[in-house]
């Protein structure tokens, strides 16, 4: 069996599955996100691991035997973070998210500075890529940066403590900013525009490769014989393309989980850095991806029903029972900023368009809407980027609500698939990069598309009745850039 490992920004999920692909058993458990200062998102590597030992205790006591047979694990994780750690391996400050927007300036001057390199990590800089972020700590921080040793991406950390090495891969090396993507490697140019060189940063696989061996000691704790393989693994948007099967050129998906993505996989990188698309490298070798990446989906959701004081559930059933056209308010997302089509950390979410009739379930369908309306533009910027998307697959926590994946067709305009048991995502597609490291089996003969749930169409009434709310979203958003500054 293989052992799948996400670490998420809400929740490490683990998963157990089989030679037969089955997932045998899941366990997760909760993490939380400090926000000490406006801008600031962070997390303590510690509570990671910590997570990850409660998350593996659970899964042994739920499937003890097949357990017992791990022979590779493959991690995933919330991409773009700064784990900054000392001479001894230790973190130097809690880690900075990716959601974190603090190191706005460092990032607009890095493009002011070097333009070009842009070409090659794949991605204008913004304020969640590492990057920026270590330029924001040498201004602010300086003894923080001098007596860092190594600089590392949160599941990165995972690793370290499981296998004692410094790897990371391409997948999640692609979103700091300071990878060259075509030749999958570091930029010594990119690493020297922030005052780094290589020496701090550590060594890079491919995310289908071995990258180190469970430590003895872990794998005895965990009831673990014989040698088990930890895979190099996969940034969370390329986990979930791999267990989607999304390795070939031109497999789309969108991502309805804590962030928002819409993916599409590349048999070559293709750099469009002035639409604010990511071009990165994919968890499998020779291929790279293009995605559309939005700080807030899934999470705008749960916001809003811990407001309302509602269980997610109730909530999308009473906007279900009402919904026939569009909300008459609208929402703009932007709760934590954004990033496509934006770049704007100072952008907020906003409720328009209050009346006395507007009720919950309304506001719930506008909430839904506006996380829809921003996978619009996603498509959007895509196609500036020269990619177009016709159909797509959804996944994430978010793709469970028939209605929402509903006002998500409508709103692209394009037909959605959803997989059976795609909600597990990204775990599930480290666990098949955790098979491919252990067996060495060919990518396509593993990384296959799960059995269709079914496939959601557009309605041609709601898709021209959301063209002029779509006009309308967006003109809100240029209308109140000014007041967000
Ligand atoms: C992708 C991104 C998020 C994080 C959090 O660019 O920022 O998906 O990986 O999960």
């Amino acid at each position: 069996t293989y052992l799948g490992i996400d670490v998420g920004t809400s929740a490490i999920k683990a998963v157990l599955v089989d030679e037969r692909q089955a997932v045998l058993a899941e366990s997760s458990v909760a993490l939380s996100v400090s926000r000490p200062q406006p801008l600031w998102s962070e997390q303590e590597p510690e509570a990671w691991w910590a997570a990850v030992e409660g998350a593996v205790t659970a899964l042994r006591k739920r499937a003890p035997a097949p357990f017992a047979a791990v022979l590779g694990i493959g991690l995933s994780g919330q991409m773009h973070g700064a784990v900054v750690l000392g001479d001894r391996d230790q973190p130097l400050c809690p880690a900075i998210l990716w959601n974190d927007g603090r190191s706005f300036r460092e990032a607009a001057e890095l493009n002011e500075t070097h333009p070009q390199l842009s070409h090659v990590t794949g991605v204008l800089p913004m304020p969640g890529f590492t990057a920026p972020k270590l330029l924001w700590l040498a201004r602010h921080r300086p003894e923080i940066v001098e007596a860092v040793r190594t600089i590392m991406l949160p599941k990165d950390y995972v690793r370290l403590k499981l296998t004692g090495e410094k790897v990371t891969e391409m997948s999640d090396a692609a979103g700091t900013w300071w990878l060259d993507e075509a030749r999958r490697d570091w930029s010594d140019d990119a690493l020297a525009a922030t005052g780094l060189d290589r020496s701090r940063m550590p060594r890079l696989c491919e995310g289908s490769d071995p990258s180190g061996t469970l430590r003895p000691e872990i794998a005895q704790a965990w009831g673990l014989s014989g040698r088990v393989v930890v895979a190099g693994g996969a940034g969370d948007a390329a986990a979930g393309a791999v267990g989607l099967g999304a390795v070939d050129h031109g497999a789309a998906f969108l991502s309805l989980g804590t962030s928002g993505q819409l993916f599409v996989t590349t048999s070559q990188f293709r750099a469009a850095p002035e639409t604010l698309i990511h071009a990165f490298s994919h968890a499998v070798p020779g291929r790279w991806f293009q995605m559309a990446a939005m700080l807030n989906a899934a999470s705008c959701l749960a916001w809003a029903a811990e407001l309302l004081g509602g269980d997610i559930a109730s909530l999308l059933q009473e906007a279900e029972n009402r919904f026939d056209q569009p909300a008459s308010c609208l929402f703009l997302p932007y709760l934590m900023g954004e990033r496509t089509p934006h770049n704007d950390p100072h952008a907020r979410g906003v409720f328009f368009g209050m009346t006395p009739r507007v009720g919950r379930a309304e506001l719930v369908q506008s909430v839904l809407e506006g996380v829809a309306f921003s996978f619009a533009d996603a498509k959007e910027s895509l196609e500036m980027a020269g990619t177009s998307v016709s159909q797509a697959s959804v996944i994430g926590g978010g793709s469970r609500s028939g209605l929402w994946t509903r006002i998500l067709a409508s709103a692209l305009n394009i037909p959605l698939t959803r997989y059976a048991g795609s909600d597990k995502g990204p775990a599930f597609g480290a666990a098949r990069l955790a098979r491919l490291a252990v067996t060495g089996e060919a990518v396509e003969a593993v990384c296959t598309a799960p059995p269709v749930q079914d496939v959601v169409a557009p309605d041609p009434r709601l898709v021209e009745a959301y063209g002029p709310r779509i006009k309308a979203f967006r003109r809100l958003y240029q209308a109140l850039k000014p007041e967000f500054e």
